[in-house]
């Protein structure tokens, strides 16, 4: 019989037949899918898989914390940590152009990447958390491109390595399920969606550290307030953004020139269209209240009303 248990210890056995004592790469987000996929190859090979995780200066707070802690200390994985921040928002500096910074994170995901594979010996594997969605959204892509979605962890085809995908036939909410069977923590499996070019297309034009660390604090305090509110486990995804324009406003008695907050919070079936949620006032109140007074260089927050269409559900 099919059941997820069966399923994890067949490819378990599928995995570590093919790879025997070769070594196997795989680029660990911290996202569902890889955290899966790593969780399987752990079981499977144990520290014959490398991880690397590339923080890119542009995750949320805590998270490659967060990807340290999971992997690292619970699962003891061989994870090799990258701090490439500084690279990237060097790349980005004074670029404003949404598909130009999509380019250049994506592009400078891969050769970070590939720098660290590089260093490495006897690398004969690329695991990849492919799912069954993936393919059969890239077989059929006549829709036109409104942006230049990547996953950061989409890596070139000309990689020398052969691919192991193990979770190719299974749809998101069984990887979700394979996760919690490998023991992965909840947070992990449930996260909500979160954007290869991560708080770069949420720190509108040209990036700035200043309003970068805006978009995660009040990111922060958002997650914060919905996970209070039980928001968290019923809206489909919930952000903030931070545009390059400021306004005037008054704090503690004095005249504000600072960047106001923008909160977005959409239901969704399949991300191609997407409600609001209609939010109580107590929670948009509460969130305003923390975010004015907790967030430097911030005065003002904005509620989205927009849905898909017309509005997409990021901002850039
Ligand atoms: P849009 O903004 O196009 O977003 O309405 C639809 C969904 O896709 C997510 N998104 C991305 N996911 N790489 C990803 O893996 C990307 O480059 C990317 N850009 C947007 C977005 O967060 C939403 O869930």
């Amino acid at each position: 019989t099919w059941n997820m248990k069966n399923f994890v210890a067949d490819q378990v056995e599928r995995v570590r037949n093919e790879v025997g004592d070769k070594k196997v790469l795989l680029a660990l987000s911290g996202g569902v899918d890889s955290s899966v996929v790593a969780a399987l190859l752990i079981k499977a090979i144990g520290k014959q898989l490398v991880c690397v995780h590339v923080n890119h200066g542009l995750m949320r707070k805590g998270e490659s914390e967060d990807v340290v802690e999971v992997f690292r200390n619970q699962l003891d994985a061989n994870l090799i940590y990258v701090d490439a921040s500084e690279r990237f928002l060097s790349k980005l500096d004074g670029v404003s152009d949404p598909e130009e910074k999509r380019k250049i994170i994506g592009n400078e995901f891969i050769v970070v990447f590939d720098e660290e594979a590089n260093k490495l010996d006897g690398i004969d594997y690329l695991a990849q958390g492919t799912i069954y969605p993936d393919i059969v959204e890239s077989g059929t892509k006549t829709a036109k491109v409104v942006k230049s979605h990547h996953n950061v962890g989409g890596l070139p085809e000309d990689m020398k390595f052969k691919l192991i995908e193990p979770l190719y036939q299974l749809f998101k909410d069984e990887v979700r399920a394979c996760g919690l069977e490998l023991g992965l923590p909840e947070h992990m499996v449930f996260r909500q969606p979160f954007p290869g070019p991560g708080l770069g297309v949420r720190c509108l034009g040209a990036i700035t550290k200043e309003r970068l660390e805006a978009v995660r604090e009040s990111d922060a305090i958002l997650r914060e307030e919905f996970a209070k509110y039980g928001l968290d486990k019923k809206v489909w995804q919930y952000f903030t953004v931070v545009p390059d324009f400021k306004s005037v406003g008054v704090k503690n008695h004095e005249r504000s020139f600072d960047y106001p907050v923008i909160l977005r919070a959409v239901n969704t079936v399949d991300a191609m269209t997407a409600t609001i949620e209609l939010l109580d006032w107590e929670v948009l109140l509460k969130v305003t209240d923390r975010i004015v007074k907790e967030v430097p260089n911030v005065n003002r927050v904005l509620y989205d009303l927009t849905p898909k269409p017309t509005g997409t559900i990021e901002w850039e």
